[in-house]
């Protein structure tokens, strides 16, 4: 029997059959405002330089930071996630919480442009600004250590405040950073500073573009003893509950899209925002099969930021921010 002559079968197509129809029963929707745009800002360049890695990605100016922060802003974006690449590097990052550093001289410059309109947020690690590439202070014998790289964090916390970043988050998967951040930045009268944590980052194979882009690559190792192991995900749970309870305000999961069950067991578990990081891999994947002609690039895009959205992320760290946008805008 088919199922036009039996009125009572199941029929999935009835919402399906316009525009319309499924616009207005869609369960997941993307707006701009939930999509975090992250930038690199790099001292002592005159204009932009392109990121082979990322197409379309590039390491800004000071100048050229304050263009896309503005076009940003009138897309209706939500925020930016700033990350600085020093000219000088050395072995503790001191560029990190210098006041006149790189991303704290940005975050200066975007607060007096733009107020409050955007929500400034700066990640909070090392590896941009160690020569060595680690995102903490290291041992002689080439080992990341915990707890004095947590004083660094504490002050570049307060440096990025100061200079005007509405929320900080902590990327470098040190136990007790979130502790150690609250309590500096409370004891500088931060108190109102939110923390985003970067709760359950994975040891990843996509950030191989970020890190050309972020020219924060280790020098030797890798960052398989503090970020999380793939195979892993009761343990993302217990990395999130400690972060909650040493005050961090929001969590974040890290990659995205290789970790949508990831995102929807956090999004089940807690009671707090949690952002998704589309990562540096993820966007080039894309990049380069659109490049071939192999998908269509703007489908995918949305699609795959759907995807993050549905998975239960609130907000989604994008590359394509600015562009998904405007597709939005769109309609
Ligand atoms: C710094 C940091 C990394 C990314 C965000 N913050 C690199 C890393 O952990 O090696 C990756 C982002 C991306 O790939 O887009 N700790």
């Amino acid at each position: 029997m088919s199922a036009g002559a039996n009125p009572g079968f199941a029929r999935g197509r009835r919402l399906r059959s316009t525009p319309a129809l499924r616009r207005l029963t869609a369960q997941t929707r993307v707006a701009p405002a939930d999509l975090v745009l992250p930038v690199f800002v790099k001292e002592g360049i005159d204009s932009a330089v392109p990121i082979g890695s990322m197409p379309g990605v590039v390491q800004h100016s000071h100048d050229s930071l304050r263009k896309a922060a503005a076009e940003a802003a009138e897309a209706g974006i939500g925020g930016l996630m700033l990350f600085g690449i020093p000219a000088d590097k050395d072995p503790v990052g001191s560029q990190a919480d210098a006041a006149d550093g790189v991303v704290n001289k940005a975050l200066q410059n975007l607060r007096a442009d733009l107020g409050d309109e955007l929500v400034l947020m700066a990640d909070l690690c090392l590896c941009e600004y160690t020569d060595h590439g680690h995102c903490g202070v290291v041992t002689p014998a080439g080992v990341v250590d915990n707890d004095p790289t947590l004083d660094r964090y504490a002050a570049v916390a307060i440096a990025q405040a100061q200079a005007g970043a509405h929320l900080v988050a902590p990327s470098g998967m040190m136990d007790g950073q979130v502790a150690a951040i609250r309590a500096g930045l409370d004891s500088a009268a931060f108190t109102e500073t939110p923390i985003l944590a970067y709760a359950a980052k994975y040891a990843s194979g996509f950030y191989g573009p970020f890190r050309e882009a972020a020219e924060g690559a280790p020098q030797f190792g890798d960052r398989s003893t503090y970020q999380m192991d793939p195979p892993n995900a009761d343990e993302a749970l217990r990395e999130v509950a400690q972060d909650l309870a040493e005050g961090a305000d929001a969590v974040m999961v890290k990659p995205a899209l290789p970790y949508l069950d990831i995102v929807a067991r956090v999004a089940d578990a807690v009671h707090v925002p949690v952002s998704a990081y589309q990562v540096s891999g993820e966007y080039a994947m894309v990049e380069a099969a659109a490049a071939n002609g192999w998908i269509d690039r703007e489908r995918a895009i949305l699609e795959t930021l759907t995807a993050i959205r549905r998975a239960g992320a609130g907000q989604v760290l994008t590359y394509w921010a600015v562009e998904a946008a405007r597709l939005l805008a769109r309609g």
